[in-house]
């Protein structure tokens, strides 16, 4: 770095949400509570999933790796947070900052990829019944998964090399409640123009392209259903339009973030409230909990552990 007057930074200063006593108190009870349920609902998803023969199929491992996932996402960030609403001074070490990124990068981009791989599935079950079983096997299954994960890594790895080795020149607060790309690398001093249309190209293109594909996959599945039976479509618009709220929530507050990085606004990191704790939150009732298969599944679960302990 050619020892110029670069400062080391050992910590970052997060802003928080509110100073105000009042909200953090609710913020405390919100946070709190949706997180709790998030991960009870989803770990409950992958144990009925893994110890239920019936749901051994490609839809439910997928389900179960999306409530896998989902908990990552909310843990990465969230319990931090909840610890630090109380305090003056929210901070977290430059090391913190650079894991919290590159893991939220992996685990938001293995996601988009994951939900892609759950709307092919579905459209392979509607849209070629017939053929289902033989291209959505195991190994198709396990092999998208893999995919979906090396995506999500490489696309945070890529992301970070870049970041790793920023001058810093003493300033260190970031006006959020954890360590994001745009406005961490709004602390380097130096011209960060191309690092932005990098972080643009390349957060930008997973989440808006991951988007679009969703988009026109549903509306594939539902033209196919519309053209083959009246009475389907409207079981398919239901379950769709769930699947639909789910993504425009998760992928809205990404791609306003991220596809428009130059321009950081206060309601960021609000918005980013979505992603971190709602969507994990919401994941496993819309997905799985009006799923009868799955709710079956739960109840036999339920009672052989009450068996158990009768006997
Ligand atoms: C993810 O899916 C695979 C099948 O490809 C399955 O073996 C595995 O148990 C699933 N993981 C979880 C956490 O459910």
């Amino acid at each position: 770095m050619g020892g110029g007057n670069y400062s080391v930074v050992h910590e970052i200063v997060l802003v928080g949400l509110t100073s105000s006593l009042e909200m953090q108190l609710v913020l405390f009870l919100v946070f709190s509570v949706f997180y709790v349920a998030g991960i009870l609902g989803n770990f409950l998803i992958v144990l009925t999933v893994i110890s239920d023969s019936h749901l051994h199929s490609p839809m439910y491992f997928l389900l179960a790796n999306l409530s896998f996932i989902d908990m990552w996402v909310s843990s990465i960030t969230v319990p931090k947070m909840i610890y630090d609403l109380f305090k003056e001074r929210k901070v977290i070490s430059f090391q913190g900052c650079i894991t919290q990124m590159f893991f939220i990068h992996v685990i938001g981009g293995t996601e988009m990829v994951l939900l892609v791989v759950m709307a092919l599935d579905r459209y392979v079950a509607i849209c070629r019944p017939l053929h289902y079983l033989t291209i959505m096997n195991f190994r198709t299954c396990t092999f998208l998964l893999v995919a979906a994960w090396t995506i999500g890594i490489t696309h945070s790895l890529i992301q970070l090399v870049f970041v790793v080795n920023l001058p810093f020149c003493g300033s260190s607060e970031v006006d959020s409640f954890y360590c994001d790309l745009p406005r961490f690398i709004r602390l380097a001093c130096t011209v960060i123009y191309r690092l932005e249309l990098i972080v643009t190209a390349n957060s930008g293109f997973i989440s808006l392209g991951t988007f679009f594909i969703l988009i026109i996959s549903y509306i594939f599945i539902l033209v196919t259903v519309w053209q083959h039976s009246s009475g389907g479509l409207s079981k398919a618009l239901s379950t769709l339009s769930a699947h639909m709220t789910v993504v425009v929530l998760y992928f809205g507050p990404c791609i306003f973030v991220y596809s428009w990085p130059f321009l950081t606004v206060p309601v960021d990191k609000f918005l980013a409230i979505f992603d971190v704790i709602i969507t994990p939150f919401l994941n496993p009732a819309i997905y799985t909990f009006r799923n009868k298969e799955m709710k079956v599944a739960m109840r036999r679960i339920f009672k052989q552990s009450c068996l158990m302990d009768l006997s």
